[in-house]
């Protein structure tokens, strides 16, 4: 058997080999506990330490402490490199196997859209709220003045986690009481994203698709507010200051009056298909924030006012684009992505 003070010098050898072909957070686990992990290689010679006399331990002490803070700093020292990737790992990524113009690819028309949807909000004083895709019953609900019972919860059938009173959101309409309750007023903000239904799919519905919902809250605001910022929107995104907008009234639990909003079809002047031969298209569903929500969040519904909106921007950007399948959308085919560079 090899003195203890050859089996430390050797031992901080291998470590110091070991420690330098590190590569992954695994191999570095491995390591640590091969040597300072408790029945680890630095433990059995601490115990051989305890068994020397007084003059091997003067000699071997120093020596077996220092290897244990030096395994301890080059440990530390690793995982930094790790997190940071600043290891070279023994993959190879070539970069210059492909030129630009090899490359292929272009924003999705989703990303021009949404883009494009968002600017024009930005220049009206908007600002992009944000929520998440998977939600709770509260905030796709109940929040919104649509308790368990409410039969209009039928319009949203939806899929349920196994966790219980989890859900994919059924609408954007959930990001209202986060905004309310997390930001001050007044408050106008909108928020794009994907929302999830539990739909039959064919040419003009999916599981799948985006929405934009949009809120304005401050003192006095009235529906001519919501009509004149939907009115405005439309014709920046269609590029005709003539166009024109008409109103229905609408039934939503979260808005008191609910409303409908219909455009003026952008696309002709007697009558086509994308209009059906009516020349208005239904566009827009919204109203004044229901008084019940507005309490919910703590807002005094007698003092501050506010209307909402939610549209399809799936569907916007289908009649925007022409696209008459909404699978084409997600499906992934190149050659209709190549249409949007
Ligand atoms: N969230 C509704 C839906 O998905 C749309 C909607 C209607 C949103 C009225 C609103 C609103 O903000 O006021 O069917």
């Amino acid at each position: 058997m090899n003195t203890l003070q050859e089996q430390i010098i050797t031992q901080t050898a291998l470590w110091q080999q070991a420690i330098a072909c590190v590569n992954t957070h695994h191999q570095l686990e491995e390591l640590r506990i091969k040597f300072i992990g408790k029945k680890g290689i630095l433990q059995a010679l601490f115990d051989q330490l305890g068994e020397c006399s007084v003059d091997q331990k003067r000699l071997c002490g120093p020596l077996l402490n220092g290897f244990k803070k030096e395994c301890e700093a080059a440990l530390k020292e690793k995982k930094i490199a790790l997190a940071t990737n600043s290891v070279s790992t023994q993959t190879t990524f070539d970069v210059t196997a492909y030129t630009p113009e090899q490359l292929e690819g272009s924003l999705h028309p989703y990303s021009h859209f949404i883009t494009e949807v968002q600017n024009i909000f930005l220049s009206m004083g908007f600002e992009l709220l944000d929520g998440p895709e998977v939600e709770t019953d509260y905030h796709n609900f109940t929040a919104l003045n649509i308790p368990g019972d409410h039969p209009a919860r039928d319009m949203y059938d939806t899929f349920w986690l196994n966790t219980p009173s989890m859900l994919m959101r059924t609408h954007t309409s959930t990001v209202q009481m986060r905004a309310m309750k997390e930001k001050k007023l007044p408050l106008a903000g909108i928020c794009t994203g994907r929302v999830f239904r539990h739909e039959a799919v064919d040419a003009s519905h999916d599981h799948t698709f985006f929405q934009c919902e949009g809120i304005l809250i401050d003192k006095n605001v009235t529906l001519a507010h919501l009509f004149g910022v939907i009115k405005e929107f439309l014709q920046a995104l269609f590029g005709s200051d003539s166009l024109a907008i008409r109103t229905r009234p609408g039934f939503f639990p979260f808005v008191e009056p609910g409303v409908e909003i219909d455009m003026q079809c952008p696309f002709c002047t007697t009558g086509c298909s994308t209009c059906k031969k009516t020349r208005w298209i239904e566009v827009f569903p919204g109203g004044m924030i229901h008084p019940n929500v507005l309490e919910e969040a703590g807002i005094d519904p007698t003092v501050y006012s506010g209307f909402a909106f939610g549209f399809g921007l799936t569907r916007l950007a289908m009649l925007r684009y022409g696209i008459k399948d909404i699978r084409m959308l997600s499906n992934g085919k190149v050659k209709f992505l190549k249409n949007f560079t």
